[in-house]
């Protein structure tokens, strides 16, 4: 039981670490990156799976920490889940009928060569660049809750 509760929690701990990290690949341009949203997903299963091994074992539950955890955990999904969503959107807005999306019949061919090509700017807004901080800080806070509530 007890190698189990380890491999759970090191998974635990390497989803905490992509949403984390994820964010810290795209700080200069922050977006949800989809490992971010399967992440969450992660935490929401392992942390369950946690839950019930501590619920079988001998200690006490700290009922109203987990139950923090388990709300912010699932604004955390919510958040990446609707930042996804929203850079998708964008993606099938900007290349309309390109396989892989999902948008409808192909725009216009586009001429090819150097007239279609774009000067990137320095930094980008990403259309989910406000879910990716609040996917990054309410992570963050379920670290807090997780080492300073014991
Ligand atoms: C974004 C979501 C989450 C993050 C970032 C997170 C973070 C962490 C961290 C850093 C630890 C290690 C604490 C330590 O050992 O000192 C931990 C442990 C734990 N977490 Fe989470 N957690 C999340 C979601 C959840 C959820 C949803 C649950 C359950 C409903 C949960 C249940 C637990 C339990 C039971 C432990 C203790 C494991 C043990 O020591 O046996 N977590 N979490």
């Amino acid at each position: 039981m007890e190698i189990l509760r380890e491999i759970l929690l090191t998974l635990h701990l390497l989803g905490m670490a992509i949403i984390v990290g994820g964010y810290f690949t795209v700080i200069r341009s922050p977006k949800v990156l989809a490992g971010m949203l399967h992440a969450s997903y992660l935490q929401l299963l392992t942390g369950l799976a946690l839950l019930t091994l501590a619920e079988m074992g001998d200690g006490q539950v700290d009922h109203v920490k987990i139950g923090l955890k388990l709300v912010i955990a699932i604004l955390v999904t919510v958040f990446a889940f609707l930042g996804r969503r929203q850079e998708k959107e964008a993606t099938e807005q900007l290349t309309p009928g390109l396989p892989g999306t999902t948008a409808g019949p192909a725009g216009p061919a586009r001429p090819a060569g150097p007239a279609t090509q774009t000067i990137a700017p320095a930094s980008v807004t990403n259309p989910s660049a406000r879910l990716a901080h609040l996917t990054f800080s309410f992570a963050v806070l379920n670290v807090l809750i997780a080492v300073f509530l014991r």
